[in-house]
Formats: structure tokens, sequence, C-alpha cells
């Protein structure tokens, strides 16, 4: 009884954007092959996401994992309910992007003074001036615009980062047209009630349906940080087929929380998804025999452990 009562005051659905493709590659040293990119996203929309980050039009010099980006997008068949997202830093990368037709752009930006430093070699009042001009071109265009707010739970160089850093950014995103905000812990360091701070934070400022959280599961906190997201209503989570994942600049963050991971448990409490499960771990096993390592998330291990037996 007191399981149901908990139930029905989560959300009744719960949309992921699968940031495998982007997030969960970005950082992997050896070069995927687009064609395996591509074959990678396929298989995620087969298995029913909706929404997937694809690449990113950042630096090749930056991230030289994501050089490819044009190759991937023109590689990719299309599907008219999926929506295809793509990281841009900056005018220059909006340029290229807008050449392959994302449905959606993100703009990403920091809590931590430090971090956007690193990042994106600008400070955070600078990063918006970069991005203010991006965002418009984009909704101009009718690209939907989200925003993603690293380290709102902690940095790797500043350590704690107060709500009120994340309300700020929130702001400063929202002025410029920012249509949604993603709340991050980049390095995974963050626990339930900190998760819940930053996300209130951002609902301060923008609607609880504009709102998602993007959480990597470096310290195994993850799950949890979602369930205390899923009590505040957000219904809306970033998470990586596998697990994979890592910021270039956030040394030592792991992966984000694996998408079968996450699927599991919003299934056995009853939320709907959309999403195949076993779909999604068939994903994750085929990129994961690409890198050439056991697959990284647990219910992935635990059901192909379960198939062999
Ligand atoms: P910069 O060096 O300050 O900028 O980099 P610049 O304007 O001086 O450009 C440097 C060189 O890059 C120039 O080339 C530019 O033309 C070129 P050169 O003249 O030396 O040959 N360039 C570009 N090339 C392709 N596409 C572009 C572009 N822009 C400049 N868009 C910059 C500034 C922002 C470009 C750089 O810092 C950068 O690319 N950073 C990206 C870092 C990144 O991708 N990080 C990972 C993604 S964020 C993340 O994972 C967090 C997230 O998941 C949420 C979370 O978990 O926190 C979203
Ligand atoms: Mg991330």
């Amino acid at each position: 009884m007191a399981m149901l009562l908990a139930q029905s005051a989560l959300p009744a659905r719960v949309r992921i954007v699968e940031v495998g493709p982007r997030d969960g590659l970005q950082n992997e040293k050896q070069l995927i092959p687009a064609a395996i990119k591509v074959e990678l996203i396929e298989r995620l929309q087969a298995a029913g996401l909706r929404h997937i980050e694809t690449t990113s039009f950042v630096s090749p010099k930056w991230v030289p994992q994501m050089a490819d980006n044009a190759q991937v997008m023109a590689g990719m068949s299309r599907r008219e309910d999926v929506t295809y997202c793509v990281l841009v830093p900056n005018l220059r990368g909006f340029e290229a992007a807008r050449a392959t037709h994302p449905g959606e752009i993100e703009v990403f930006g920091s809590a931590s003074e430090s971090f956007s430093q690193r990042n994106i070699n600008c400070s955070i009042e600078e990063s918006i001036a970069r991005f203010a001009p991006v965002v418009k071109a984009a909704l101009d265009e009718g690209i939907r615009v989200r925003g993603a707010i690293s380290c709102a739970l902690g940095c790797p160089y500043e350590g704690d980062i107060s709500p009120d850093k994340v309300a700020h950014v929130a702001r400063l995103m929202k002025d410029i047209g920012v249509q949604h905000v993603a709340v991050a812990d980049t390095i995974g360091t963050g626990t339930p009630c900190k998760a819940q701070a930053a996300l209130e934070a951002a609902l301060g400022i923008y609607e609880l349906a504009d709102v998602s959280g993007h959480f990597h599961d470096t310290y195994g906190q993850a799950l949890a940080n979602i369930y205390a997201a899923l009590e505040l209503g957000v219904s809306q989570f970033d998470t990586s087929v596998g697990g994979l994942g890592g910021c270039p600049y956030a040394e030592g963050a792991t992966g984000n929380v694996a998408t079968e991971n996450v699927v599991y448990m919003l299934h056995g409490l009853g939320i709907e998804t959309g999403i195949d499960l076993e779909g999604v771990i068939e994903a994750a096993a085929f990129i994961s025999h690409h890198l050439g390592r056991p697959v990284g998330s647990q219910v992935s291990r635990a059901f192909l452990a379960r198939c062999e037996s």
C-alpha cells in the first residue's frame, strides 16, 4: 500500500533523452567510425528512444571524437517522431549544425566559473553572450533550443556549488530564449537532497515541463538522484546507453547513468517510457562489443548473463 501511494505521486510517464552517441562517446580515445555511431543511433531509435543527442559541433581540436558530426547526421535515417539534438558552442558550430538539419540544439553553460573556462574557454558571462545569437538564429529557423547547466551539483575545480549559482545560470539562459534546461551533475558527486535543491533552483525559473535531470553516475548516485527528481515531478532525464560517457574537461568523471538501468527502474515503478528495454540492452551490447569491453551497466550485464546461462 505504501508503495502504491509513493508511485501515485510520481509522474506517470517519463521522457528519456538518449545522450550516448554524444556524451557517451565524446571521451573515447580511439576514434570510432561514423558508421558505428550511425548503427548505434539506428538501434536506439528502433528501441523506442524518441529524443537522441546524436553528436556535437564543437572544435575538433578540443573533442576529436566528434569531428565526424556531419557524416553521422547524413548517415542516419530520420524518423518523424524522433527529435535529433546536437551540441553547439558558438555561431560557427551552429552554421555547421544547421546544414545537417537537427530538430534541436543544445548550448552548454556551467554553474561553475572554473569549469566554464576549462570546458569552453570563456567565463559564464561570455558564454551567455556567445549563446545569445546562436539561440536567436536557431529559434528563427524553428529549431528548438535546450541548455545544459554543468556542474550544478559540484565542480571538479571548485567543489560545492550553491543552488543560487544554478538559478543564476538558469535565469541567464531563460533571458536569451533557451527553452529547456538540463541540470547536470557532470562529475556525479551529487546526492538526492543536493539534486533536489539544484532542480528546485532551476524550477524557480523554468516550468516543470522545461527542466530535465542529467546525472553522471561516478559515485553510483544517479538512480537515487533520478528518484529524488521524480518526487519533485521532474519527468525528463538524459541517459546514456550502456552507461557510456565522461567529459574530457572533468577529470575522473565517468559515464552518464545507463539508459537501461533507468528504464528498468522506471518500468518497475509502473512509469511509462515507450522504450523497449531489450532493444536498449542489445544496443549497449553492440557498442560495448565495438569498444572491446564488457557492457557497463548492471541491468545489461545481468540480462546478458541470464541469456548465456
Ligand atoms: P577556443 O579555442 O576558445 O575558440 O575554443 P576559438 O574561437 O579561438 O577557436 C579555436 C579553433 O577552433 C579555431 O581553429 C576555430 O576555427 C575552431 P583554428 O583557427 O585554430 O584552426 N572552432 C571550431 N571548429 C569547429 N566547430 C566549432 C568551432 N569553434 C571554433 N564550433 C570552443 C572555444 C567553444 C570552440 C572550444 O572550447 C570547444 O569546442 N569546446 C567544446 C568542449 C566540449 O565539447 N566539451 C564536452 C561537451 S559539454 C559536456 O559534455 C557536458 C554536458 O554533457 C552536461 C554535463 O554533463 O555537464 C553537456
Ligand atoms: Mg554530461
